[in-house]
């Protein structure tokens, strides 16, 4: 049985999933309110992993990273690349078939979210109210110019963090 971390988080995966699925519902069509309601909750998702869960585990583990957090934070970056420019319909295919490898890995046993579940012990009931107060994000505008020509030099996932954040680099 999925401890409350996991399924508050897994929930949120199907719940962004189903806002994708509706802002692709007419063929050849993007139905931008669904759209811009899956981009900013994807995006608070994702803060949440990174700046909430991941730590946590690193600070469980007496600062030993999760396994998975290096490839987590791959594909975070990679998705959050893709939300920079206006939504295409195979910008949202490409974001599908990220998902479709990286959620498991969360979700499936021995995935993140049961090692959260495992590791919080008696912060179960802090942790999942951060996680429902959720990190603080001001949403970038999606732009016509990727935001890798802005910042070449960055590794992607610190391009990917200072999109989330808003800001522009170093
Ligand atoms: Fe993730
Ligand atoms: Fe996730």
């Amino acid at each position: 049985m999925r401890g409350v971390l996991s399924e508050y988080l897994s929930k949120d995966h199907d719940r962004l999933d189903a806002l994708l699925t509706r802002s692709t519902a007419t063929p050849g069509i993007i139905d931008m309110e669904s759209y811009s309601q899956f981009r900013k909750g994807i995006l608070r998702h994702i803060s949440m992993e990174e700046k909430i869960v991941l730590p946590a585990i690193t600070r469980w583990q007496g600062g030993r990273k999760a396994a998975l957090a290096e490839r987590l934070r791959l594909d975070h970056g990679a998705i959050v690349s893709l939300l920079v420019p206006p939504p295409t319909e195979s910008i949202v295919l490409t974001l599908r078939s990220i998902f479709a490898v990286h959620n498991p890995l969360e979700e499936q046993k021995g995935g993140l979210y049961e090692l959260l579940d495992s590791m919080a012990g008696t912060e179960t009931e802090k942790v999942l109210r951060e996680l429902q107060s959720g990190p603080r994000l001001r949403y970038c505008p999606t732009t016509r110019n990727p935001m890798q020509s802005k910042q070449p030099g960055l590794p992607l996932r610190e391009r990917a963090t200072n999109f989330i954040n808003c800001r522009r680099g170093r």
